[in-house]
């Protein structure tokens, strides 16, 4: 990166230029001077107007090229049809970000000029954020180019979002919500700068401590992951992406023009890289507050503190559904809260104080559990009941947050009447994170523990990186290039073979007999039962042929069968050319796995496992990542399926060779991502037998792209 265009100056630029700024206050340009000014931007603001003169009581210029100094940063707010030549005289000038909020780019069609504007900044070492967006705001040098709000509360969570309304009303409902921002950033049609780029900034800003991303579709998935691994090892990233439905889908692809990828394959992408996926705005919100103001878990010990059992038992629901591990050891337990607790109360987690509790014992229930190094968090829960002062129960908890809540995380949430919801919206104007909902309150202490375990996996996980050089990638594509040759798009059942002993991949042994002499003689050397397979790319439906046949037990069986598939083969289609008849070793049964690989639009390469037959087909049992992979995010995908427990051994059943399906996953992976020629692989069934035994891919399928592609290496 050239000091240039490094992304520092976009967020902390030291000069920036209006291209569109006015003095009719209804106009947008005249909103994001207004709000820069107001906003306290320390650097050099530079209006740009044909007509000249002070706007906001600032000289403006007719060009950008008519100013002396160094423009780090120009918004640009002209109709659409100004824009690029607007985009040439800044790089003219040397600008080294763009900010164009202007619509009417690739969002309405119009991809000519938005590529134009991109290719005149790429040829000038510019960087674009947009087109499309409400600008950026960036607490570090209190910039707010934007038009929305412009008295924004300054704190620790980071916004990029994708939707320009969306973050406009954001920026106020963090205001009232009392969520402070170290920066918002509108990204809109990412027609250069995209989430990649604006993370590695706020990777290392020091104020950003949870990231939030408003997503409508990826559009360079592979850099997203790498940039995303790396920042949830420092600090957590919450994403909210629409378009889950195909309808919500369908709208997101004409909003910003980007094409959503598969839902599910988001899910497991984002789950790969660390990165927690909020249901609802609301819930985002939630979260980005707790983690940006509450001190992170040390242990997983929480305990529960509630006045009613009911409730209790709603938040051990809650933190089984949100991963939260409740503290169970009775003699600690009696330890830290048998002095503290009525008599008649419970000391078992949930911690039990009773319907009789009054503030006085929360308050000296809680600062024991704040006290004690064995307790790593607290959920507080409380019914209003008639001997519950909630005015004074509302002192003591804002006491025992003020001196406590900055050693452990703590999440509160009060049921009852207007007393207990004033008190709420009280108490959450002094930063407690307390909710009318028990289970907002135990999801964002489970938000807490995400990250938690994220880092602590940083720390301590040694990446197993598989080695790529066990899959002889040339010889693949010496397979490709023979199938080219043939005109064909994807590898006969040889051809697919031979790429799959190209990688090593654990196979039934097989060859090629094209006489009944040899059918006879590959049997006796392979063993029987064998499978007797035609070979023919005209044949592609070999059962439907009458071209299989399973379990031959001799050699009386196997003649039999090469008469009877060369005579079914012939019959289905007599223009067919028949390679011969494939004699392959017959797989024992076993537990039947599939492993997919394909290249996702918006991820690029990514591969698929799931268990065999109904739980792929009907049950949709499937886990995905993208590639590159390394073991452990392998076996974290195995466990990712529902049928997870069939690989571990039910009924009295061995474990099955789940190293093995790994080995076969990160190989089929190891293809893909090398062979760019290679669409699609499919290996089913991939039957996995006990642990130690092995596995065994017994069919593959490999699909080609239309056209060749360029070589391609990781
Ligand atoms: N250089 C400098 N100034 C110029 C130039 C130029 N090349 N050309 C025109 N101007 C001046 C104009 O004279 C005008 O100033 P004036 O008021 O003194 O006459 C000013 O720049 C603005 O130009 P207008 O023609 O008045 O344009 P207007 O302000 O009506 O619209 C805008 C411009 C806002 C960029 C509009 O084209 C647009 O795209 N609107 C949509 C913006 C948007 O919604 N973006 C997405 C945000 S996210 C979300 O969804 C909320």
């Amino acid at each position: 990166m050239s000091e240039h265009s490094n992304i520092q100056f976009l967020f902390e630029p030291r000069s920036v230029a209006i291209i569109g700024a006015s003095s009719s206050e209804d106009k947008i340009g005249y909103k994001i001077q207004r709000n820069i000014m107001e906003g306290g931007f320390r650097g050099a603001i530079y209006p740009i107007n044909p007509k000249g003169g002070d706007i906001l009581g600032v000289p403006s210029y007719p060009s950008i090229l008519d100013i002396e100094g160094e423009v780090d940063l120009a918004t640009i707010v002209i109709p659409a049809k100004f824009v690029v030549r607007a985009v040439e005289e800044c790089a003219q000038k040397k600008v080294k970000f763009l900010s164009i909020i202007t619509s009417g780019f690739s969002e309405v069609g119009n991809w000519a000029e938005e590529r134009k504007i991109v290719e005149i900044a790429q040829q000038n070492g510019m960087r674009v954020l947009g087109p499309n967006i409400f600008g950026i705001y960036s607490a570090e040098t209190s910039l707010n180019a934007t038009f929305g709000p412009s008295d924004v509360k300054r704190g620790g969570v980071a916004i990029i979002t994708q939707s320009g309304a969306l973050g406009i009303a954001m920026i106020g409902k963090t205001k009232i919500e009392n969520i402070g921002l170290s920066a918002i950033v509108s990204v809109g049609n990412k027609s250069d700068l995209d989430e990649a780029d604006l993370l590695q900034y706020l990777l290392r800003d020091e104020a950003t401590k949870v990231i939030l991303m408003y997503i409508e579709g990826v559009k360079n998935g592979e850099r997203l992951v790498e940039a995303l691994k790396q920042v949830t090892k420092k600090k957590p990233v919450i994403a909210i992406k629409s378009g889950r439905s195909k309808r919500g889908a369908m709208a997101a692809a004409s909003h910003t023009g980007s094409l959503a990828g598969a839902d599910e394959i988001f899910d497991a992408v984002m789950k790969q890289c660390g990165v927690t996926r909020a249901e609802t705005l609301e819930e985002a919100l939630n979260w980005c507050k707790f983690l940006s103001t509450s001190p992170a878990p040390r242990g997983e010990n929480a305990v529960i503190i509630t006045n009613g059992g009911g409730i209790g038992v709603l938040a051990a629901d809650a933190c089984e559904k949100y991963g939260v591990n409740l503290a169970d050891d009775p003699e600690t337990m009696k330890e830290i809260f048998e002095e503290v607790t009525p008599d008649f109360g419970s000391i078992k987690n949930p911690v039990d104080i009773t319907g009789q509790a009054m503030a006085q014992d929360y308050e000296i229930c809680l600062e024991a559990a704040f006290k004690h190094p064995a307790v790593d968090s607290i959920i507080c829960l409380g019914c209003e009941t008639a001997v519950l002062d909630v005015e004074r129960l509302t002192e003591s908890l804002e006491k025992v947050h003020r001196e406590h809540g900055a050693s452990k995380p703590a999440v509160l949430s009060f049921f009852g009447g207007q007393d207990t919801e004033n008190s709420i919206v009280h108490l959450r104007g002094q930063s407690v994170p307390i909710f009318l909902d028990v289970y907002d309150a135990v999801s964002c202490l489970g938000a807490g523990y995400r990250n938690y375990r994220n880092l602590k996996d940083a720390q301590t996980k040694v990446e197993d990186v598989f080695d790529p050089s066990v899959v002889d990638i040339e010889r693949i594509k010496g397979v490709i290039a023979k199938v080219r040759a043939a005109g064909r798009t994807f590898l006969l059942a040889p051809e697919a073979q031979e790429v799959m002993i190209a990688a090593k991949m654990p196979m039934p042994q097989s060859k090629l007999a094209r006489n009944l002499d040899e059918a006879v003689q590959f049997a006796e050397a392979i063993g029987y039962p064998v499978v007797m397979k035609i070979v023919s790319k005209d044949i592609i439906h070999k059962s439907d042929a009458g071209g299989v046949a399973l379990d031959l037990l001799n050699k009386g069986e196997v003649m039999d069968a090469y008469e009877a598939i060369m005579h079914n083969a012939r019959a289905y289609d007599p223009s067919a050319v028949i390679d011969g008849v494939e004699v392959v070793e017959m797989v024992k049964s076993g537990t039947e796995t599939i492993i997919g690989a394909r290249r996702d639009e918006s991820f690029g390469p990514v591969v698929m496992f799931g268990l065999g037959g109904i739980y792929v087909e009907v049950m949709k049992d499937i886990a995905f990542r993208a590639l590159p992979l390394n073991r452990a995010e392998a076996m974290e995908m195995i466990k990712d399926i529902r049928s997870y427990p069939l690989l571990l051994g039910v009924r009295g059943e061995a474990r099955k060779d789940i190293e093995g399906v790994i080995e076969c996953i990160l190989k089929v992976g190891t293809i893909l991502q090398y062979c760019e020629d290679i669409t699609d692989i499919e290996v089913n069934p991939l039957v996995a037998y006990d642990q130690g035994d092995g596995v065994r891919a017994v069919d593959v399928r490999i699909l080609l792209s239309k056209s060749a592609k360029g070589d391609h290496h990781g």
